[in-house]
């Protein structure tokens, strides 16, 4: 089977997911931006990559529309929280499901010198204060965004690859 991975990234983290979603699947790699060049006729199987930004799922529109035409179709999503013991990243991934969003998590983490000027201010000026006002100064939480991280771990791919690898044979 044909696998097409689309991936929507700025700062690097859905990006190395992408990648070695598809060195392991053998998928065609492309960027959101060349996302139009992909003809439904010529793939099986639809894997898009993006992140959640303020919440949303980047890019999920174009994914909702064209998933139809594929035999399959699988969503992965990177934020910046981590996975385990995560009560509100289970809430939300159940909310997305309601939306009929059946997404893959994978914990990317942040990258502020990555990000571009206007983000890294909102990020620095909005974001951190806010969870400082929320979690306080001393919280995991605060200590954990107030600078640049990575959670990037192939394991968190593994569910995914299971899957494709499930109607692929
Ligand atoms: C402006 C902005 C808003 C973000 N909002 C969220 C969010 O609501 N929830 C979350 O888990 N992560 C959030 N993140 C973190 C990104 O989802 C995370 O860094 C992701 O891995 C970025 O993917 P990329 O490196 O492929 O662009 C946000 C990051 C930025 C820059």
């Amino acid at each position: 089977m044909r696998i097409a991975l689309v991936y929507k990234s700025s700062t690097g983290f859905t990006e190395r997911y992408a990648k070695y979603i598809a060195e392991e699947t053998g998928a065609d790699l492309f960027k959101f931006a060349e996302r139009k060049i992909i003809k439904s006729c010529d793939y099986d199987i639809l894997v898009f990559g993006s992140s959640i930004i303020a919440a949303k799922i980047s890019g999920v529109e174009w994914f909702d529309k064209v998933k139809k035409e594929f035999k399959h179709s699988f969503l992965f999503v990177t934020g910046a929280n981590p996975k385990e013991n995560n009560p509100d990243l289970e809430k939300y991934l159940e909310a997305e499901k309601v939306k009929g969003h059946d997404v893959f998590y994978m914990p990317g983490g942040l990258n502020y010198e990555k990000m571009s000027t206007p983000i890294r201010f909102i990020m620095k000026k909005m974001f951190l204060p806010m969870v400082k006002k929320e979690q306080g100064e001393d919280s995991l939480m605060y200590k954990m965004v107030s600078s640049s991280y990575s959670l990037y771990d192939e394991k968190y791919a593994q569910p995914l690859l299971y899957e494709i690898q499930r109607v692929v044979v």
